[in-house]
């Protein structure tokens, strides 16, 4: 699917972001199950992730990912008009996230709705705001992606439970006069491969398969690896086709974190330098709709992103969906 967007005078004005205490390392995990932390760091760049407690449920971990950037940001989001949460973990099916986060925050009359993008959740919702904004029927909204993936994680199954961690992260994108942020985005669906990817245990059988019926994530990590690895950057290139910009003017290029080898592949097979990809996989695994903002906030913090810079931002996942977004860094 092809959209020509983005004129939008919508940007970005603050970000936020928060993982729970508990690390959960390679070594432990080798305790565990039948791996090894050469295998995992090898295969998936992956040294640690963080796992929730058992009280803390994702809108916990969004509410401190929005506290963190009023704090950071000295932003009150009293008068935020929407809130869209990516999340495939949310604390019920319903209420929403977004609604408990709204009334947590103090944020009075505000819409809110959670999203199903899985791993591209976080960029879906960037791209849904934009336009919300750019259409003038919002002005001030919150994107947040937080998960809590080791609720439904499997940790007798070697092939995903190295994988997942928690974490929540951020942004408050506001109409501006002048400015625009949002630069181009490209979005697309293979459902066809949803049977590669997804939560076990719901009441419709997934294509051909035996549902394992424990309500944990189904991976087939080849084919997803395979799909992302020949989408992303085609779709990389869909996105700088619809802006004025080259590839080579992107100054950080930050794709959902599942693994540090897809990153490598994705920047080669897309003639981009690794050097400048940014990614949260190492110390916090593959967070799903929380890797992006968790990947762009330690890239803030390391000094590497700076005021007007050319981000393009990549998620991919379940589904099989996908969304990249071209954006202009202004803060
Ligand atoms: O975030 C949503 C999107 N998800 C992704 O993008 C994930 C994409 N896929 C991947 O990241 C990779 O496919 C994995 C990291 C999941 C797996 O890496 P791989 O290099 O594709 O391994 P594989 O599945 O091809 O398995 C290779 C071998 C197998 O053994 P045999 O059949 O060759 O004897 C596995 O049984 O590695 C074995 N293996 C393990 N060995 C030690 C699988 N998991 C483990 C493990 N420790 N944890």
């Amino acid at each position: 699917m092809n959209i020509q967007n983005t004129a939008a005078k919508a940007r970005i004005t603050a970000i936020g972001t928060y993982v729970p205490e508990r690390r959960l390392t390679n070594f432990e995990l080798e305790q565990m199950v039948d791996t090894s932390d050469e295998w995992i760091v090898q295969r998936t760049g992956i040294r640690e992730r963080r796992i929730a407690g058992p009280d803390e449920y994702t809108s916990d971990l969004c509410v401190a990912a929005v506290k963190d950037l009023t704090e950071r940001y000295g932003k009150s989001v009293a008068d935020v008009d929407f809130i869209i949460a990516a999340t495939t973990t949310p604390d019920y099916p319903f209420p929403s996230v977004s609604s408990q986060v709204q009334a947590r925050c103090g944020i009075e009359q505000a819409g809110a709705i959670d999203i199903s993008a899985a791993c591209a959740g976080f960029t879906y919702g960037l791209h849904l705001a934009s336009g919300l904004i750019a259409s003038g029927l919002h002005k001030k909204i919150l994107v947040i992606g937080g998960e809590t993936l080791s609720k439904v994680t499997d940790y007798h199954d070697r092939t995903t439970c190295i994988l997942f961690g928690d974490g929540a992260g951020a942004v408050l994108v506001e109409r501006d006069e002048e400015v625009s942020g949002f630069l181009a985005a490209h979005v697309g669906s293979k459902g066809e491969g949803g049977v590669h990817l997804y939560r076990s245990g719901l009441s419709k059988q997934m294509g051909e398969k035996e549902l394992a019926g424990n309500g944990c994530i189904v991976q087939n990590g080849r084919e997803v690896y395979r799909w992302a690895t020949t989408t992303v950057p085609v779709g990389m290139r869909q996105v700088m086709e619809k802006s004025s910009l080259q590839l080579s003017d992107v100054d950080w290029f930050i794709p959902h974190s599942a693994n540090l080898r897809m990153v490598e592949s994705i920047c080669e097979k897309s003639g981009f330098p690794m050097e400048q990809a940014l990614y949260s996989m190492e110390l916090y695994g593959n967070t799903s709709s929380a890797s992006i903002p968790l990947a762009l906030d330690k890239g803030l913090k390391d000094g590497k992103v700076k005021t007007g810079d050319v981000l393009l931002l990549y998620g991919f996942g379940g589904g099989l969906v996908h969304a990249g977004l071209l954006l202009r860094w202004t803060i």
